[in-house]
């Protein structure tokens, strides 16, 4: 199919052979690799998305006026695309990512692609790119797509005109700790979101503000930061990149998704895991005391996938968790990967085959 979309767009038809882009596959970090096609599709205020395009990957054109460089109108999603040993390809329930941007366009003003839409684009997308999905086991190619009001606005106005593009790249992991547990601290001075904001979507106006606390964090030996919520600054709320659970005495516990909180897709889905597994999960306001006291932290997320937290650092008192082979996350994270993987039964259908 997604050769048949190249023809009909006139790319040069992308070569069938299965030959892997020749890469040190062993070395993937979270850096972009630059691969062969982006997916574009335009469309006007008040239309509907129609159709879409696969170009070669490269620079956009973007007026300077538009509404997306002066205002920050624009979203985006994250997803993975998966190569198995048997060499079939796999999305992780890229319906869910349809309908967060479907939300998070209705936020914003936007118009969105249909779930139909986006998961096909997302599909050519991934098929195109082909040569560069991993092989099994060294990491995944990371799907970007971007909603973006690119019609000038000079007043603070809907852009007229509207722009969903999906490049990828392939990545591994997300932290320069590679797979080791992170070191946390608990930001106090700077929020991520607040009451009414909209840090319960994925505009891209959440993400550049975090960059601050997290490069003073940085530059004091922590991998990233833990935002706590804007009225009390009492209670957890998400790391710069990811959500966060904690687990005391067999119970598991996340912030609730209120509106500052990302709905997470990975969140989402070791909620229902860890349920199937037999926990007990709680999503609600959580006190950061209540972090300083628990037994195991995780953070969960498209890029980090799962996370463990090996401390937390909060008001310069440093506390350390259980992490490794024992630890609940790991067996979370194991039975997330070999849903993945195809180890473990997909019983909820969450793996969508390219
Ligand atoms: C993802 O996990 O896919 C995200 O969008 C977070 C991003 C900062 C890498």
């Amino acid at each position: 199919a997604a050769a048949a979309l190249l023809k009909e767009t006139k790319s040069p038809a992308h070569s069938d052979d299965e030959d892997l882009a020749p890469m040190d596959w062993d070395n993937l970090g979270f850096g972009l690799v630059p691969t062969d096609y982006m997916y574009v599709m335009n469309c006007s205020k008040d239309e509907h998305f129609v159709r879409g395009r696969l170009n070669h990957y490269g620079n956009i054109e973007l007026s300077p006026c538009s509404a997306v460089l002066n205002y920050g109108q624009g979203i985006f999603e994250g997803m993975k695309a998966l190569r198995r040993e048997d060499g079939r390809l796999f999305l992780f329930r890229p319906d869910q990512n349809a309908i967060r941007m479907k939300m998070g366009a209705e936020r914003m003003c936007m118009p969105s692609p249909s779930i139909d839409q986006f998961i096909d684009a997302v599909k050519h997308t991934a098929l195109a790119n082909n040569r560069w999905i991993p092989p099994p086991g060294k990491g995944s190619l990371y799907i970007r797509s971007l909603l973006l009001g690119t019609g000038p606005v000079l007043g603070l106005a809907p852009a007229s005109e509207y722009t969903f593009l999906i490049y990828a790249s392939p990545v591994c992991n997300y932290f320069k700790e590679g797979t080791a547990p992170l070191n946390l601290y608990v930001e106090e001075e700077y929020n991520r979101a607040s009451r009414g904001g909209a840090g319960g979507v994925k505009a891209i106006t959440n993400y550049s503000p975090c960059l601050k606390a997290q490069a003073r964090a940085k530059s004091r030996g922590f991998s990233d930061v833990l935002y706590l919520d804007s009225v009390d600054n009492k209670y957890i709320e998400e790391v710069s990149s990811c959500n966060i659970f904690i687990i005391k005495d067999g119970r598991i516990l996340t912030p609730a998704t209120n509106g500052t909180i990302l709905p997470g897709i990975t969140r989402k889905s070791i909620i229902e895991i860890a349920r199937d597994l037999g926990y007990t999960v709680e999503e609600r306001s959580i006190p950061v005391e209540e972090l300083m006291e628990a037994d195991e932290v995780f953070c969960t997320g498209t890029a980090v996938v799962l996370s463990s937290v090996g401390s937390i650092t909060y008001r310069g008192n440093r506390v350390e968790y259980k992490t490794g082979t024992h630890s609940v996350s790991k067996k979370l994270l194991s039975t997330f990967m070999g849903i993945q993987t195809g180890h473990i039964e997909d019983k909820k259908g969450w793996m969508v085959e390219i």
